[in-house]
């Protein structure tokens, strides 16, 4: 039997009755846009965030852009990120006007390295933000990142796409920034039935912009007080999210014991990607690596066994870089990891039979 790299059915067999219970309802109401479905969504994932305010959208990319409008980022204005990220996060910066400047990420942990950012923040001017990544699950450094933002008045958004429920030092993913952005779309840890996302904040002004901003920068009907967008969450969705939310936690400590299995399991060839210390991780994926990466995902393959690259090309070195005329950089430890990282198949479900085949053919392939 095949062992893909993630199987939601499971997940959603286990709550299927509920999901077609909500979304009923939803139906039953014919109000499609907009409706209680979302503040209730909005209220709950605040709660679970431990912040003050949640607020839906349509996807983790607008939540990035929103964000980076709501803080007026824009033209003639710098951001500093990653390039070891799924392309959404460069992408935002780029939309709004901005300037993306791109450091390197930590050779063990393979998110952003917070000395070369305060380096870099050291020797680069007009930077209004910096967008730190949690990338795998993983959180940044925050306290560091705060205290650099700090220093140079640059505002901090937590892309935090991956890392529903992950702590730092005690405090939730999100918690640490000005915003932070999420992106349910149905492979993420709390992921929906398409694509939805959220920001969240703790400070009432961003969250009234970022609301105006999701549906056309309007105050009341016909009232505009700005030129937003439509990016409102879809209330099938925020209703299919209210359902999983309570089985989120659960879910992640699924992941970590999981990820504690392959830890222990795994032949010490193979390189661990390293938590940050103090951080609890949640997996949205278990990446190993290897300088011979081919050849092992290929024995996988061989074995029915599913394996993901995350990420094969960094977002410097995408076609979509240079056609934009940005100046080439090197980020050396980014360009390895991209060479050398493979993603194991990680879901709360997934059985130690499937995961003892998963560690044989691994361990056979490395001799
Ligand atoms: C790190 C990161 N940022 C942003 C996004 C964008 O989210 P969405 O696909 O919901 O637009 C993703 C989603 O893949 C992501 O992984």
């Amino acid at each position: 039997m095949k062992i893909p790299l993630l199987d939601l059915k499971l997940q959603h067999a286990s709550l299927a009755p509920r999901i077609e219970e909500a979304i009923a309802k939803v139906l039953a109401s014919t109000s499609f846009v907009g409706g209680p479905p979302i503040a209730e969504f909005e209220r709950a994932f605040a709660t679970y965030c431990e912040t003050r305010h949640a607020i839906g959208c349509g996807n983790g990319t607008d939540a990035l852009e929103m964000a980076l409008h709501a803080l007026g980022v824009g033209k003639g204005d710098r951001v500093v990120t990653v390039s070891h990220t799924f392309i959404a996060t460069v992408e935002a910066i780029v939309n709004v006007g901005a300037e993306p400047v791109l450091v390197d990420v930590d050779p063990q942990t393979l998110v952003m390295d917070t000395n070369a950012l305060a380096e870099t923040m050291a020797k680069v001017d007009g930077v209004r933000a910096i967008i730190p990544v949690h990338v795998y699950g993983n959180m940044v450094a925050m306290d560091r990142v705060v205290e650099i933002g700090r220093r140079h008045g640059a505002a901090i958004i937590e892309d935090a796409a991956q890392a529903h429920g992950a702590r730092y030092r005690g405090k939730r993913a999100g918690t640490f920034g000005d915003l932070a952005t999420f992106s349910f779309f149905p492979g993420k840890n709390l992921g929906a039935l398409g694509d939805a996302g959220a920001l969240i904040t703790s400070d009432d002004e961003l969250a009234r912009r970022v609301s105006a901003l999701r549906d056309h920068g309007r105050r009341e009907k016909y009232v505009h007080d700005s030129f937003g967008r439509n990016s409102r969450l879809d209330p099938l969705q925020a209703a299919v999210l209210s359902v999983k939310l309570p089985a989120l936690d659960g879910w992640n400590a699924g992941r970590r014991a999981v990820a504690a299995r392959y830890d222990q399991a795994l032949p010490p060839s193979l390189t661990r990607v390293a938590t940050t210390p103090e951080c609890e991780h949640v997996y949205h994926q278990y990446v190993v690596r290897h300088s011979r990466r081919e050849a092992l995902r290929e024995a996988l393959a061989a074995a029915q066994i599913d394996s993901g690259v995350h990420y094969p090309v960094p977002v410097h070195l995408q076609p979509a870089w240079r056609a934009h005329g940005f100046p080439e950089v090197s980020l050396p430890h980014t360009e390895r990891a991209c060479e050398e990282v493979f993603s194991l198949p990680i879901f709360p479900e997934l059985n130690s039979e499937q995961q003892g085949r998963i560690v044989r053919v691994l361990s056979d392939a490395l001799g």
